[in-house]
């Protein structure tokens, strides 16, 4: 079996033309949309991100805001510039680029984040929100996995689906939204036991360890006929590669997604989506 391309630069097309068009109607009715990020330090990775998304939000009529901070910029500092974002009426949705650098919780920061400007949905209400089927804003990389499946038709009902990655960013989120659409998930991590023979086993995989030295997706580890999405980014001299060995397990899968212009672009769009979400919300309450 050759696997058929789930192409995320298509389905991220799709995604961006709707978003451009509800900003250009919110924009009608005197609601300009706006995203804040705010990146610490000069991570190159977290620099690219932050610049894509910044960029992304000019092309579909997004205004955004634009905070760079030093990378010795102090909790304190951060938790009041996230509070005056969340106090800010012009502000939609607040992004903070992760992760932070380490004197720095994490968690706090997140935690100040007001759940109706949390366009990352990562924050604990929209956690809770999620678990309980009931958010409005999702995290961004497990929804566009989530609408490139939709986009393509791979109903997940009853699929065996095992995920390669933990985070609240990517895994356990990404379990959340499969269970709801009644697939049975298998969430795998560096210590799971008898990796490879799970992953044999799945009708789904979806995989997002971002370090092809730890973990290689290999044409041996995946069942004729299943579904491979590859989450993961790393470099390999110089050249930006997914967790897959995607030329081999392309032979054997029924759908695969490229890296690059698989899921990346996805998550991009999924945040310019959950920005767009968050004014209207926001205009619903203001009126
Ligand atoms: N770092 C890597 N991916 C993401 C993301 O989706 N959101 C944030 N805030 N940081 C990230």
């Amino acid at each position: 079996m050759v696997a058929k391309i789930i192409s995320g630069l298509e389905v991220s097309a799709a995604v961006k033309a709707r978003v451009k068009k509800a900003a250009e109607e919110l924009k009608e009715t005197g609601v300009q949309p706006c995203l804040a990020t705010v990146l610490v330090g000069n991570d190159p990775a977290s620099t690219t991100y932050v610049n894509s998304k910044q960029k992304t939000a000019s092309e579909l009529g997004i205004a955004t805001r634009d905070h760079r901070l030093a990378a010795n910029f102090k909790q304190h500092e951060l938790v009041e510039l996230v509070q005056l974002l969340n106090n800010d009426q012009h502000v939609h949705g607040i992004l903070v680029q992760l992760p932070l650098p380490s004197h720095i919780n994490e968690f706090d920061i997140i935690n100040t984040i007001s759940p109706f400007k949390d366009v990352d949905g990562l924050t604990p209400y929209s956690a809770g929100m999620l678990q309980n089927g009931m958010a409005v804003l999702k995290p961004c990389t497990p929804s566009g996995v989530m609408e490139l499946l939709d986009y393509y038709k791979i109903g997940v009902s009853g699929m065996d689906a095992v995920i390669v990655n933990r985070s609240n960013l990517v895994g356990i989120p990404l379990a959340l939204m499969l269970l709801e659409k009644n697939a049975t998930v298998t969430v795998c991590h560096s210590r799971t036991k008898g990796l490879a023979d799970k992953l044999r086993a799945a009708d789904l995989i979806i995989t997002a360890v971002g370090n092809r030295q730890r973990f290689t997706l290999a044409a041996d580890m995946v069942k004729d006929g299943a579904v491979v999405i590859d989450v993961g980014t790393s470099r390999q001299n110089g050249k930006l590669t997914g967790d897959v060995d995607f030329e081999a397990v392309k032979q054997k899968a029924s759908w695969i997604t490229p890296v690059p212009g698989g899921v990346g672009p996805m998550t991009i769009a999924m945040l310019m989506k959950n920005t767009v979400t968050a004014a209207s919300v926001a205009k619903g309450m203001n009126q």
